[in-house]
């Protein structure tokens, strides 16, 4: 039997069951769910536009709930918020020759607006508006990350309780995750968040060995 891509296992997703349903119809994979997990390693290549990695001018949507797939503003993310899901997407001047880039969960960010003040170096010098994107798959075995700790500006994974500091480059503060999440550096067009460079390192998990 094949493993899974470490990169791209949708096995990985966590959340509630409707939103991780929605996801694998999206993927297209609901009927094999079951299947060895294997079927997903040539599934997921990131070779179609749908499932490329968020490229510079895309725009952020997104990725859940009443708003999904419709472009993010500036105004939607909060100051401190819990982080906002998205997908990027290429907008064309054609509306149909628009793609959501939504079939690698690798594509999924979370979205956020800090304080510039309270952001390391390295990030005041990147970052437009206090808005950050992070990629929201855990670096340890690809769990999505989506707990929130608004006090310390920490996100957290939910499967074995890993924190990463937003305000620091998403460094590890507690593992057992070993390295940070990569980050998608932002910049706003007409009030849209909007890529400015390629995620700052490779996205995804690698494959434990115990
Ligand atoms: S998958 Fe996130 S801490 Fe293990």
């Amino acid at each position: 039997m094949k493993n899974c891509s470490p990169e791209d296992c949708p096995c990985r997703a966590t959340g509630p069951l409707n939103r991780s349903r929605r996801a694998l119809l999206k993927l297209g994979l609901l009927t094999a769910i079951s299947s060895p997990c294997g079927v997903f390693s040539t599934a997921i290549a990131a070779s179609k536009p749908e499932k490329m990695r968020p490229q510079p001018g895309d725009k952020l949507v997104f990725a859940f709930g009443d708003r999904e797939g419709q472009l993010i503003q500036s105004e939607d993310i909060k100051l401190d918020a819990k982080p906002v899901e998205a997908y990027p997407k290429f907008v064309a001047d054609n509306a149909e020759n628009s793609i959501v880039r939504d079939r690698s969960r690798l594509n999924m960010v979370l979205v956020m607006r800090l304080s510039t003040d309270s952001l390391n170096d390295a990030m005041k010098q990147n970052v437009s508006d206090g808005l950050v994107a992070y990629s929201a798959v855990c670096t340890h075995t690809g769990c999505t990350v989506e707990g929130w700790d608004a006090d310390n500006k920490q996100m957290i994974c939910p499967c074995h309780g890993s924190l990463y500091d937003a305000t620091n480059s998403a460094n590890v503060v507690k593992g057992p995750a070993p390295k940070p999440l990569a980050m998608l550096p932002l910049r706003l067009e007409a009030g849209h968040l909007t890529v400015a460079e390629k995620f700052s390192r490779k996205v995804g998990f690698q494959q434990q060995r115990y």
